[in-house]
């Protein structure tokens, strides 16, 4: 999508409009003057619509009007928002190829035109960058989102339509950079790309190279990254605002490929390890997305990034590492490298800014995580409960899907190491918490950790507003926590 309005007026061309199961039968959820929906009514009952989730029928029903109409479900008296943004994206992804659409939704509210607006966004994008002789047959996404509303002409819309393009375009370059693999995402490049976008938006910046890493003592991105003749990058993107109400440090994993080292992981399914950088990439947008948002909150932005690779060089199980501050660790697993990078750029956080209200760490970091919830819902697990519920709060608001998990004392013990503080794996039974217990050894200030491993990177097909490949989870779950202070 390239750009997004508003209007009162419909005009032919395509129209998105909603439709739901009423008594068995699809009808459409609209009710303006302008628009026939008895024609559509029974244009629907002669297609055989059935309004389920992600339907998405296309028919004229006048020479200049093409109908697309995008399933609901069952019919309901007022639709939850996350409803509306799947309808609208569902829609938004069957119109590839297409300059521009209205959704014409029934909405009530504010909030329900900000969700279809956002739903229409985030379903229209495609990833082109990598096509060669296939460019030219490879439609683009839907250029221009165009918005129905009776009110137009009355409410400010301005700041509505800032929030979803800013939300759309970040969670775009979360989904360019998933989807870039890692012959041409290495660390280095990486953290470049991201220091020219930081510098567009006049944010300080530290990048530090695997030389820096090494002499100050950061024992967790060297170890991970020394195996890789593309060296490991630690980034900081700081939003600062005079007056900010909080203080937030954000840790993003970006491991730019997952091998698993000496531990290598089995060919098959190796290829979705480019997407182990997922963390990185979000935690980023959202330091960017609050800055252009200009939300009262300082933001510092770590993105420990290394490539995980088998060589020569690379860390053996049974090495012993210092992570930055001191803990040693026994790397017992080379695979379960994500939690060293992370445990660095926790404790530098912390070390770097004294004041911060809390930190909090994205990071696509167990396979248990995905056993444990699935492909569409990730992992919240936290040393305190009132900033967790407030997460989760504002998450549901974002309609990403997060569920609290616990960090049970009793596996803890599996993490000791008779020779070094701790080692790098424990008990496999509760593997998700078990990271998660290793990750709060290098915490004291209110925590989150956010796993994403499943909904990072969709392997399946395209839904709602969600396409194949990088979906950009966790950046709306966290512009709404930041908006809920
Ligand atoms: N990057 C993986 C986790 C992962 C798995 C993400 C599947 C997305 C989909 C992580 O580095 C890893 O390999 N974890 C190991 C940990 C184990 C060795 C304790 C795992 O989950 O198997
Ligand atoms: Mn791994
Ligand atoms: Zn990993």
């Amino acid at each position: 999508m390239k750009s997004i309005k508003v209007t009162s007026k419909i005009n032919g061309g395509a129209l998105v409009v909603p439709i739901a199961k009423k008594d068995g039968r699809a009808i459409c959820e609209i009710d303006f003057p302008m628009i026939d929906t008895k024609a559509i009514n029974a244009a629907l009952v002669k297609i055989g619509a059935t309004a389920a989730v992600d339907e998405v029928l296309k028919f004229p029903i006048s020479e200049n009007l093409l109908v697309v109409a995008t399933g609901l479900g069952e019919q309901l008296k007022s639709y939850p928002l996350e409803n509306l943004r799947r309808a609208a994206g569902s829609a938004a992804r069957s119109l590839v190829g297409e300059k521009s659409a209205t959704f014409v939704f029934p909405t009530k509210s504010e909030s329900e035109l900000a969700a279809v607006a956002e739903g229409a966004a985030l379903g229209s994008y495609v990833f082109l960058d990598f096509r060669g002789s296939t460019k030219n047959e490879t439609k683009p996404a839907l250029e221009e989102v165009v918005l129905y509303s009776k009110e137009a002409a009355k409410i400010d819309l301005k700041s509505l339509l800032k929030r979803v393009e800013v939300l759309a375009k970040y969670t775009y370059l979360i989904r360019d950079l998933i989807n870039t693999p890692p012959s041409h995402l290495t660390p280095a490049v990486f953290a470049n790309e991201m220091v020219k976008l930081a510098k567009t938006l006049k944010l300080k910046y530290e990048v530090l190279d695997e030389k820096a890493l090494k002499t100050k003592g950061y024992g967790g991105i060297t170890a991970v990254g020394q195996g890789s003749v593309n060296p490991p990058r630690l980034l900081r993107i700081s939003y600062t605002p005079t007056k900010a109400k909080k203080h937030f440090a954000l840790v993003g994993k970006g491991i730019t490929f997952d091998t698993g080292g000496l531990a290598l992981k089995p060919a098959s399914g190796m290829e979705a390890m480019k997407a182990d950088m997922s963390g990185a990439a979000a935690v980023i947008a959202t330091v960017l997305a609050a800055a252009e948002l200009k939300l009262p909150i300082a933001i510092d932005a770590w993105a420990p990034m290394a490539e995980n690779m088998v060589s020569d060089n690379a860390t053996r199980p049974s090495d012993i590492i210092k992570i930055y501050g001191g803990k040693t660790v026994e790397v017992l697993n080379p695979d379960a490298e994500g939690r060293l990078i992370l445990a660095d750029a926790l404790v530098r956080a912390a070390e770097f800014n004294k004041k911060l209200d809390g930190i909090i760490d994205v990071a696509t970091l167990t396979g248990a995580q995905v056993v444990a919830l699935g492909t569409r819902t990730s992992a919240v697990m936290t040393n305190n409960e009132n900033l967790a519920e407030q997460f989760l709060l504002a998450a549901k608001d974002s309609g990403e899907q997060f569920w609290p998990m616990p960090l049970p004392e009793e596996l803890r013990p599996s993490l000791d190491s008779p020779v070094a503080d701790i080692a790098n794996i424990g008990e496999r039974m509760g593997g998700m918490l078990v990271a998660g217990l290793f990750l709060k050894e290098f915490v004291s200030k209110p925590w989150l950790h956010l796993d994403i491993a499943g909904p990072a990177f969709n392997e399946g097909k395209a839904h709602g507003y969600t396409p194949v490949g990088g979906t950009g989870i966790a950046l709306r779950s966290l512009i709404s926590l930041f908006t809920s202070f």
